[in-house]
């Protein structure tokens, strides 16, 4: 059985490390994983119930949503912006929560890692990432910590591919990921 993984990335900047990071779970996902980095979260209107109608959410939402649905598992990578999440996962978190109760985030097993310019690699974005993705009905590892600081030096030479911290941290979570689904 092939666990399907799917990234949402928190940065919409082309150069993103975070999205590197994605590359990099792709990359090195263990056997049996598929890793699908998620498009479109720049596209996605920001959530309004009165878009979210039973005739149908915006375009974007749908896909975010369908692929949400089709994924085993979700891996959050997201940098901090101004000691919290950017608006564009925040963003992603509220339409995949919803319907209340039965969004298609419910009851995926979720890790939340990423890479920050800041000394602490982003741990306050990671820890409210966590608590939206519970709040929003996710089954959420907790202990697997990879908050990567000084993103903008780090990386600027080396992918996180080639990095020996962030691929074997990236590859524990999606074999803890495979293991919850
Ligand atoms: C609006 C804004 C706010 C930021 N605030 C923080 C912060 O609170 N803590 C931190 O560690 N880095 C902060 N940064 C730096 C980002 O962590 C850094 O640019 C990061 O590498 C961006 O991730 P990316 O490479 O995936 O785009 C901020 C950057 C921006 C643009």
């Amino acid at each position: 059985m092939t666990i399907r993984v799917l990234t949402l990335v928190g940065s919409l900047r082309a150069g993103s490390h975070n999205r590197q990071f994605a590359e990099a779970a792709a990359a090195h996902a263990p056997e049996g994983v598929t890793v699908e980095i998620h498009d479109g979260l720049g596209e996605l209107p920001f959530y309004n119930e009165d878009l979210d109608t039973e005739t149908g959410a915006p375009e974007q939402a749908q896909r975010l949503r369908q692929a949400t649905l089709a994924a085993d598992a979700v891996l959050l990578l997201t940098p901090e912006y101004n000691g919290t999440m950017p608006a564009v996962l925040k963003n992603a978190i509220d339409w995949i929560s919803r319907p209340y109760g039965a969004g298609a985030l419910k009851g995926k097993p979720a890790v939340v890692a990423g890479t920050a310019f800041g000394r602490y690699g982003g741990v306050w974005a990671q820890e409210e990432a966590r608590k939206a993705a519970r709040v929003a009905g996710a089954n959420v590892v907790d202990e697997l910590l990879l908050a990567v600081p000084f993103s903008h030096t780090r990386f600027a030479e080396t992918h996180p591919k080639a990095d020996t911290e962030v691929v074997e941290g990236l590859t524990k979570a999606l074999s803890r990921l495979a293991a919850e689904c």
